[in-house]
């Protein structure tokens, strides 16, 4: 097969990876009310990796089952799913394709139906999130060192089960996130103030993940390129993170943005000149990839095989990170590899009813494409034609059972 931009492999110190496409990580939503994997998820890599991708990042993986991002998050806090773990990397790695397991901690992006109290850095609560996330409290210092633990922990389990690395969820406002932001982080200890105070958090997990895995084993991570708010992390931050994390060894750098306080990793309001180019973060990447050592990975906006063609020629990156076409298409790399790739075009998710649509669409979008997930995982193709209105009762219906179980626990 002659070699193109997406085709070629990329080699580094930790990995070897078939060709240039990147499924994101996408929270499936399909572990049991106990947070454990099940044959679902099997199904669903084990399509993925038919599909011809050369790296697959699970959706997030939760270090803590008390706090989740949402109901029917995997969580990995110790050895008791290990098999099943073993089952769902083989799944992935078929066909010789990569296959990591992102690890994270929502902090205070934990859904009133999972958590009355979230913890986050300090007790500053989501921006407009009051109907659907509770106050959260700050942790403390020994709360802190559990959760760093807690992520070693995991990425050793992970590498035991057979995955070949992880991704730490540095971004979308979830609690490395927050602990990046100084507005999210008002804390004057160690874990707080300036950007090296704010980064610490992130530095000792990174630390403690390699402890446990070694240095053989990559270790990824997913950076905002800003979170887009005022008194947020900035894009200065972002690069100063980068240039640190690099320093420290990381293997891999994915750059998306936002939170939910302003979606941005979803699309939304994009320039004219990004919307021709598609990738949100590009410019980004071309600030910054030249800073860095550790191949370099933009996730957000991606359609088609031209714009990922010419992303890849620019030099500002080394991969193409791609989530929700990926939902709706689980052939799009091989079909890119065999010239009958066409564009998969994703338009916001909508039930018609305005007022409803404003209050719930980042989250109705989210869900439906999870059902795009689910249906893989049942054996089934995904269905574009989904009507929106089945997803917000799946939405409604879900929140409330984990509630409901909630309150019996
Ligand atoms: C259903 C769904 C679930 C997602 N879950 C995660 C997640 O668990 N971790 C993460 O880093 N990003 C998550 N994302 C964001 C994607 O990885 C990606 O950054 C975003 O969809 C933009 O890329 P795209 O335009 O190619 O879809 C999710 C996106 C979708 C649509």
């Amino acid at each position: 097969m002659e070699m193109s931009a997406l085709t070629t492999p990329l080699t580094s110190k930790t990995f070897t990876i078939k060709n240039r496409l990147l499924k994101a990580a996408m929270s499936e939503a399909l572990a049991t009310s106990q947070n454990n994997p099940i044959e679902a998820l099997i199904h669903l890599y084990r399509r993925w990796a038919q599909g011809g991708a050369g790296l697959l990042i699970s959706g997030n993986v939760m270090v803590d089952r008390k706090a989740l991002g949402e109901p029917g998050n995997v969580a990995i806090e110790d050895e008791q799913d290990l098999a099943m773990l073993k089952k769902w990397a083989n799944a992935g790695t078929q066909h010789d394709t990569h296959f990591w397991v992102q690890l994270n901690h929502p902090g205070k992006q934990t859904p009133k139906s999972v958590s009355k109290e979230p913890v986050a850095p300090s007790a500053v609560p989501l921006f407009g999130g009051g109907h659907a996330f509770n106050k959260p409290r700050a942790l403390t210092t020994d709360e802190i060192w559990d959760i760093i633990k807690r992520f070693g922990r995991a990425a050793h389990i992970v590498k035991k089960a057979g995955f070949t690395g992880v991704q730490i969820h540095a971004a979308h406002g979830y609690l490395i996130s927050q602990f990046l932001s100084p507005h999210h982080n008002q804390r004057t200890d160690e874990w707080g103030g300036d950007l090296n105070g704010r980064m610490h958090f992130l530095l000792k997990v990174y630390q403690e993940i390699r402890e446990h895995v070694g240095d053989d084993f990559p270790i990824g991570i997913k950076l905002n390129s800003a979170d887009f708010q005022r008194g947020g992390f900035t894009e200065e931050e972002s690069i100063g993170v980068l240039k640190t994390m690099d320093e420290a060894g990381i293997d891999l750098i994915e750059i998306s943005g936002g939170n939910y306080e302003n979606p941005k990793m979803l699309g939304g309001d994009v320039k004219k000149s990004t919307k021709e180019r598609e990738a949100y973060f590009l410019e980004y990447a071309e600030k910054a990839r030249h800073l860095v050592r550790a191949p370099f990975v933009v996730t957000g906006g991606f359609r088609s095989e031209k714009a990922m063609v010419d992303a890849i020629e620019s030099g500002a990156l080394d991969m193409i990170g791609i989530g929700k076409p990926f939902a709706l298409n689980p052939d799009l790399p091989n079909q890119i590899i065999n010239g009958s790739y066409e564009t998969v075009n994703t338009k916001p998710i909508k039930t018609g009813f305005k007022p409803l649509d404003k209050r719930v669409s980042s989250m109705l979008d989210l869900t439906w494409y999870e059902q795009q997930l689910a249906r893989m995982g049942k054996g089934k193709d995904p269905n574009p034609d989904l009507p929106p209105l089945r997803t917000l009762v799946t939405m409604i219906v879900t929140h409330g059972t984990a509630m409901f179980q909630k309150r019996r626990t």
